[in-house]
């Protein structure tokens, strides 16, 4: 290495010029926006072509150029689907009509979405998860605890854009994905980061944010699915209490019209003049 060129000096030059420049913005995979980092999606090709996943999740799609893109490379090994979520429904006519692609319309970390996801994914299946969707630390933290059940032992988390609030740019953008890896390798042992994965001169958007998992604690999915299953229940029985509400809201309505009661009197009167006619009869 030459004495007067610092690495760590070059990489941050390298982080800001990439941001200054903006040039991730107009960047294309086949025709379809896609904002990441090239040395990533080298990284990411590494990936798919040695664990061939079974699923790559990506909570933040906008256009899907990155959802299209691991479609392309799971077609060049032959298996796998890319389930892409995203809050707006912006994907790119060619990622729809992509057949490995399965989009999601809703918040990553939903009870809803969550929903789906667990049963597009089976519990033993491999899968290769990437969180590039809202930056705040509090929804990455969430979507690190909703989404780390899907991946196995010896498989990858991407965090990405751990770069920001002064990792080394954006310095003012506040707690983010940085530090909500950090706050989840407090809460649990399964993940380490890998280092190994930044070793392409430290110029991945994901810096600290290459998650692997070394452990599975024995009830990690169970207690997952059965979150996910009473979260739902607990919405289903909310959304049944609704229709009670309105119904019987709907039925007083009813009751207190001219109409009904008319038919309440027409009700009196027959019973009254029926049971005249049972005593006259006995
Ligand atoms: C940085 S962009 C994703 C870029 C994309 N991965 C790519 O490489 O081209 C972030 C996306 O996250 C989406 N998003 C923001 N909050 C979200 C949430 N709570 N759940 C799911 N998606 C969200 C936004 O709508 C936006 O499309």
């Amino acid at each position: 290495m030459s004495d007067r060129i610092r690495p760590d000096s070059v990489r941050d030059a390298f982080h800001a010029l990439w941001y200054d420049s903006q040039c991730w913005k107009e960047t294309a995979w086949f025709g379809v926006p896609i904002q990441k980092n090239p040395f990533d999606l080298l990284q990411y090709q590494e990936v798919i072509a040695e664990q061939r996943p079974e699923f790559v999740i990506e909570c933040g799609a906008l256009h899907g150029g990155a959802t299209l893109y691991f479609a392309h490379l799971l077609d060049l090994v032959g298996r796998g689907r890319v389930i892409s979520i995203d809050v707006r429904d912006g994907w790119h006519e060619a990622v729809r009509r992509h057949p490995r692609v399965e989009r999601l319309v809703g918040d990553s970390t939903s009870a809803e979405v969550l929903e789906i996801v667990d049963r597009l994914v089976p519990s033993s299946s491999r899968a290769f998860v990437l969180l590039d969707s809202d930056h705040t630390e509090a929804h990455v933290l969430r979507e690190l605890r909703a989404y780390q059940r899907f991946v196995q032992v010896g498989d990858y988390l991407v965090v990405e854009d751990t770069n920001i609030n002064g990792h080394p740019v954006l310095g003012d953008f506040g707690p983010g994905p940085y530090e909500a890896v950090d706050a989840f390798l407090r809460e649990t042992a399964d993940f380490v980061v890998d280092d190994g994965r930044e070793r392409k001169l430290h110029f991945t958007f994901a810096p600290h944010g290459w998650l692997r998992r070394v452990a599975r604690t024995p009830a990690s999915r169970p207690v997952a699915d059965l979150a996910a299953r009473s979260r739902s229940m607990a919405d289903e029985i909310e959304r049944l209490n609704a229709e009670i509400r309105r119904l019987h809201e709907a039925m007083q309505a009813m009751q207190s019209t001219r109409g009904w009661r008319a038919l309440e009197w027409i009700r009196r009167l027959r019973a009254a003049i029926g049971g005249l006619g049972g005593r006259g009869g006995g």
